[in-house]
Parts: structure tokens; C-alpha cells; sequence
């Protein structure tokens, strides 16, 4: 986990964020994360006339993680249509959480965050298991 590329991973956002399709909002977000198994997978925002279907980055990389053959993510980071990095929203944090690797990391705003550190007390598919029991 220390022997991440971070810039790697942040230029694989950048192209991303080249493909979004954003003309409502004019913010362009590209997604890009490390999966266990060493792939990468990116993803884009698409927006859509009817506002509120529109899909975060993450949702085409969550998308792409599964289409590619599934696993957990180790490393993930997002940009904006400057480059700058960005926090990922809320619900893709949640999202993010579904599908981590225990301990991943996120290149945030505030530096190399844990998935724990920015969703904390995380709701997870644990929660529904213990329910059932
Ligand atoms: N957006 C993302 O793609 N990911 C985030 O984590 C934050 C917001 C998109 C949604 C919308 O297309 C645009 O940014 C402006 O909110």
C-alpha cells in the first residue's frame, strides 16, 4: 500500500475527466483507483437533461471495476476539470465503501486519507448480515 503511484493514478483521472460529459453543471470529473489485483480503473461524470439522473465519476469507475473482472480497491483518487484534486461526494463515498479493500486509501484534499477516516462509522453490507442473524 505505501508503493503507490499516486501521480500515475491522478493522470489516469485527468483522462478520464477529458472523456466526462458535463454540459449542464460545466464540472468535469475524472476517477481513477487501483483495484487489488494491480488493474486500474477510471470512470467519468454523466450528466443528463433530466438533473438528478446524472452519474458521478465514480459510479462509471464502480461500473468498470465489475466490468473488468471485479475485486476491491486498494487506492483511489478523483480530479476536477482544473486537475485539482477533489473530495469524492458523499454518496460516492459510500459508494467507494461498498467496494474497498480494508484500509484503502484516498488521495484527498487533506493529503492520503483512510476509506474509515472519510466515511466514518461506515453503514456496510455488514450491518444487513448481523441484522439477518
Ligand atoms: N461529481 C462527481 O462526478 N463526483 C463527485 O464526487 C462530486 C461531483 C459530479 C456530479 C456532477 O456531474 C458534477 O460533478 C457537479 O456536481
Amino acid at each position: 500500500m505505501t508503493d503507490i503511484d499516486w501521480e500515475g493514478l491522478r493522470t489516469e483521472a485527468i483522462s478520464a475527466m477529458r472523456r466526462a460529459y458535463a454540459p449542464y453543471s460545466n464540472y468535469s470529473v475524472g476517477a481513477a483507483a487501483l483495484v487489488d489485483d494491480g488493474r486500474i480503473v477510471t470512470g467519468c461524470n454523466v450528466e443528463n437533461a433530466s438533473y438528478g439522473v446524472g452519474l458521478c465519476a465514480e459510479c462509471g469507475l464502480v461500473s468498470a471495476l465489475h466490468m473488468s473482472g471485479g475485486g476491491r480497491l486498494t487506492a483511489f483518487v478523483c480530479v476536477n476539470g482544473q486537475e485539482q484534486i477533489i473530495m469524492p461526494c458523499g454518496r460516492c463515498r459510500q459508494l467507494l465503501y461498498e467496494h474497498s479493500a480494508s484500509g484503502m486509501l484516498l488521495h484527498t484534499v487533506s493529503g492520503i486519507r483512510t476509506i474509515d477516516e472519510v466515511l466514518p462509522d461506515a453503514f456496510g453490507p455488514r450491518d444487513l448480515e448481523e441484522a439477518r442473524a
